[in-house]
């Protein structure tokens, strides 16, 4: 594969300097819906992206919804690039990672200068370029510092930098103390640093060594995951459309985690297996790579839609059904993937919004479907098939104890991991049992379980 030169980097927002760049970027925004954004420009006269951001974290006090969910309607008819984006998305996730202490300093400074009490808007801003680093903040100092109050101005000063990342939610952190004990300091510092990004390879394609080399020539730098044969990572953001032709077109984004989850379905080019809810369809598009025979369920019909989009893959049977009811036929397949349902308390890295959204209460709606689910895969597997429950939660309620109710009531045997392990995937010496917990600090992936069982 011979690689291209890479393309120019356009500039983001915040790196045009001079009040004439910005001013020229503003002006070049003619296009349908761009009135109501000007309107707002005037009215705040802050820059686009920060009217931008602002409106992200209103919407999400407002709606409680996923960020991801969020951002892309918001910024749909709105001018920037993958990288302004990506710049919203990072200022929003650390604004969750750091919210109750920040809003707690806030507070004390709005009191202890006095006055007017600024808006939620305002403090927003104010929460938000706390956040930012200083040369990020520079950037937008003569935009801010006329319409900030005094209170806030000396907040966003004093707390930037100093600020701590706070930690998990306690009712969270309590679990997590009682399951991993001393460790749970660590594991709690784990899942308040950022995600590092990393990618799959399309095997059937390409070859990690190949595809390392490419980046390494157009100055990319990457580091495969000693875990995982055809993973690999980067220091810094890596958006496909920055990447040489001949790379973009055989990896995709994906977390370390969901890739070892793929993996250890172990699916043979003969099998039927079923990827039970594919959502996105990140572990089916992995689990194509196998050459098996595929069925992908979710309930989701928008999200069955975008996972047959993904996947690009004409031979993949996606149906959008509810599979906590009898569907399909029994005993059909050779494996089944249930990445089921759950709070995601392992992705907390990625989706910081979560620290806010989740309690204690969704742990038992989820656990319901959880066993459910396990339910009808029980049904819908063959005599000797294997059933592989995965979940992205940290959580026993939802790993252990749900695998422990699947031994006692259904007709499901626990199989060790490494009976289904492809070679070089984890250690074997992690796969002797038929679960495995992994944490953000052993691998530098989202937090995950996995359980083995064969129907008897
Ligand atoms: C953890 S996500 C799956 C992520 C996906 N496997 C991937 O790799 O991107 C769980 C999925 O279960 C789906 N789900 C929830 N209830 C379901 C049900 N009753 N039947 C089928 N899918 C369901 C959700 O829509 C969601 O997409």
């Amino acid at each position: 594969m011979a690689s291209r030169p890479r393309p120019k980097k356009k500039r983001t927002y915040a790196q045009m300097q001079t009040r004439q760049q910005r001013a020229s970027a503003e002006k070049s925004e003619h296009r349908p819906g761009a009135g109501r954004e000007r309107k707002l420009q005037k009215r705040e006269a802050l820059p686009p992206i920060l009217i931008a951001a602002l409106d992200v974290l209103a919407r999400f006090r407002a709606t409680q919804e996923p960020i991801q969910n969020i951002i892309n309607p918001i910024l749909k008819n709105r001018r920037f690039g993958n990288r302004d984006r990506n710049e919203i998305r990072d200022w929003v996730f650390q604004l969750q990672r750091q919210q109750s202490t920040l809003e707690k300093l806030l507070e004390q400074q709005v009191n202890a200068v006095g006055g007017v009490p600024p808006d939620r808007r305002m403090k927003d801003l104010a929460l938000l370029l706390a956040t930012m680093s200083a040369e990020m903040k520079a950037t937008f100092e003569t935009k801010t510092e006329d319409l900030l109050p005094e209170s806030l101005l000396s907040f966003v000063q004093t707390a930037r930098d100093e600020i701590q990342l706070e930690g998990l939610p306690p009712w969270l952190f309590e679990k997590l103390q009682n399951q991993f004990g001393d460790q749970a300091k660590d594991i709690e510092k784990a899942f308040l640093q950022k995600a590092v990004p990393a990618f799959a390879i399309d095997t059937q394609q390409a070859d990690r060594q190949g595809i390392m080399k490419i980046l390494e020539e157009a100055a990319i730098e990457v580091r495969p995951f000693s875990a995982c044969p055809d993973a690999f990572w980067s220091a810094q953001h890596l958006p496909l459309s920055r990447l040489p032709v001949e790379v973009a077109q055989h990896v995709w984004p994906m977390d370390l985690g969901s890739q070892l989850i793929a993996h250890l379905v172990g699916a043979l080019p003969s099998d039927q297996v079923l990827d039970m809810c594919a959502g996105g369809g990140g572990k089916t598009k992995a689990l194509a790579r196998t050459g098996c025979k595929l069925v992908a369920t979710d309930v989701s019909n928008k999200r069955i839609i975008a996972a047959q989009k993904r996947s690009g893959l004409q031979h993949i049977s996606f149906r959008c059904l509810d599979m906590t009811k009898p569907q399909l036929a029994e005993g059909m397949f050779d494996r089944i993937l249930v990445d089921a349902p759950c709070t995601g308390t392992g992705t907390l890295r990625r989706h910081p919004d979560l620290l806010s959204r989740l309690n204690s209460e969704k742990v038992t709606e989820y656990v319901a479907l959880q066993k459910q689910l396990l339910q009808q895969a029980e049904r819908l597997v063959a005599p000797n098939g294997y059933v592989i429950y995965a979940t992205c939660s940290f959580l026993k309620e939802e790993n252990q104890d749900v695998v422990s109710w699947a031994l006692e009531n259904l007709n499901l045997s626990p199989v060790p991991l490494n009976e289904l392990r492809p070679e070089g995937v984890l250690p074997e010496h992690q796969l002797e049992q038929h679960t495995l917990n992994i944490l953000p600090h052993d691998f530098l992936s989202d937090g995950f379980f996995v359980a083995a069982f064969s129907k008897q």
